[in-house]
């Protein structure tokens, strides 16, 4: 029997995704099915108010001309390549939702839960949940086919973690190094539910979706297509 047949990736990836908190690089943590299914739910059924407007989901338009296939809408703060603004000036003018308390709170249990002393050794980074205040959230969503290019998350005046949620589809999150979008980076399978924070020296590290997998969200999600993706900041903006 091939090693193939024995060995078949599915397991493989069953056990990197079961073997609990990871840490892919120094202040780069994964945390699996860190939210549960009925957060996942309560989640998306937020997503489906916030998509309401003021401000609906729109796919952003790169300087170059070049429109990304993922849309967003922010909470917060609007963002729009490269910049945070209050109003979606590139959509429709208006504010755009506030900061809710609720997701304050999600951001330092997140911080603490990615930065527990059993998987980072730097007690520093512990130390960022107590005061973690994120101020703007974009909230993605991917249809089929949707990807995002390896980038930085580089329009904050802060060095604070980013917090990242995925809820829905399956995707590929490549996170990489902060010299260059290129090799050595990491490919990390995010399922629905799942953590991911990146502070300290990954803070700035080039990351981004090469592929979301079609139809892998489970039912207990609540979304029955594509993939939400949350990512927590702090703007250092007032
Ligand atoms: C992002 O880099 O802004 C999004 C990452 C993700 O979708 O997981
Ligand atoms: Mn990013």
């Amino acid at each position: 029997m091939s090693d193939d047949a024995l060995f078949p990736l599915e397991l493989v990836r069953q056990d990197t995704h079961d073997a609990g908190p990871r840490l892919i690089a120094p202040g780069a943590v994964q945390v699996p099915g860190w939210l549960t299914p009925e957060q996942q739910r309560w989640i998306v059924d937020r997503y489906g108010e916030w998509t309401q407007g003021p401000v609906p989901l729109r796919a952003a338009t790169l300087p170059g001309g070049h429109q990304m296939s993922v849309r967003t809408v922010c909470l917060g703060w609007h963002w729009k390549p490269y910049s945070y603004s209050r109003e979606a000036s590139d959509v429709n003018g208006r504010r755009v939702l506030e900061f809710p308390d609720w997701m304050v709170r999600l951001g330092r249990q997140a911080v603490a839960a990615a930065y527990s002393p059993e998987i980072v050794e730097d007690p520093s980074l512990a130390e960022l949940a107590v005061n973690y205040t994120p101020d703007a959230a974009l909230v993605n969503f991917y249809n089929d086919g949707a990807a995002m290019g390896m980038h930085q998350d580089k329009d904050e005046r802060s060095n604070a973690p980013v917090v990242s949620l995925s809820i829905g589809d399956t995707c590929t999150f490549r996170f990489g190094n902060t010299e260059t979008r290129t090799k050595p980076y990491t490919d990390v399978e995010l399922r629905s539910g799942d953590l991911f924070v990146f502070g300290g020296a990954s803070r700035f590290a080039y990351h981004g979706i090469p592929k979301v997998l079609p139809d892998t969200a489970p039912d207990s999600s609540g979304l029955s297509h594509g993939r939400i993706n949350i990512t927590m900041r702090v703007t250092g903006l007032s």
